[in-house]
């Protein structure tokens, strides 16, 4: 694999697609075996959480369903903006089984205000499954049941997450240099 140019930085390979695919694999027939008989609906937050999204849901055995929220926006390195509201929820989810699909977990605030908002609305079980968890930034106490790999603080893209908008189409996972 070899480094990447995206806008004004270079970008140098961290994870593998394959990888990446072994880790997804796991954590979908994780939660197929810890959410039998649960018909458990599945949000994905866009747009980060696309790639991820399709790649768990190829390996979830279990019925389910899928939909897509949008919650905040985020721009060049830093988190931005406070988020209150889930955009684009159809589903009542009252009662119902939730499993929040993310890319990222960075300060971890993102999620809290998606947690309170969702949590208002009394699903019967919130579970929230993040392909990558910086624990070194987190800020919020937050249950990560799901989670595909832990990462230092860097900034990374691919696979769905972006530097400005750019490199959500890589297939694997880089490191700023
Ligand atoms: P948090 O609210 O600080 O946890 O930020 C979460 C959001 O920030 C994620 O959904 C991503 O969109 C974005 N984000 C955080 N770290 C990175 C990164 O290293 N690369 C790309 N996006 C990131
Ligand atoms: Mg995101």
């Amino acid at each position: 694999m070899n480094s990447v140019q995206v806008k004004d930085r270079s970008f140098k390979p961290f994870l593998t697609a394959e990888q990446i695919q072994t880790r997804v694999n796991e954590i979908g027939a994780q939660i197929s075996k810890d959410l039998e008989g649960k018909e458990p609906l599945f949000l994905a937050i866009l747009n980060g959480s696309f790639m991820f999204a399709a790649d768990l849901m190829r390996a979830i055995t279990i019925p389910s369903e899928i939909s897509f929220v949008r919650v905040s926006s985020y721009c060049g390195m830093e988190s931005v903006g406070k988020l209150t509201e889930v955009l684009g929820l159809k589903e009542d989810i009252k009662g119902r089984t939730v499993v929040i699909v993310e890319d990222i977990i960075d300060s971890g605030f993102t999620m809290q205000g998606l947690i309170k908002t969702l949590l208002e609305k009394e699903p019967a079980d919130l579970r929230i499954c993040s392909l990558l968890v910086k624990p070194g930034n987190l800020k919020v106490e937050l249950d990560v049941p799901y989670c595909a790999f832990e990462i230092p603080n860097d900034f990374i893209l691919g696979y769905g997450l972006d530097y400005d908008g750019f490199g959500r189409n890589l297939p694997a996972i880089y490191v700023v240099e």
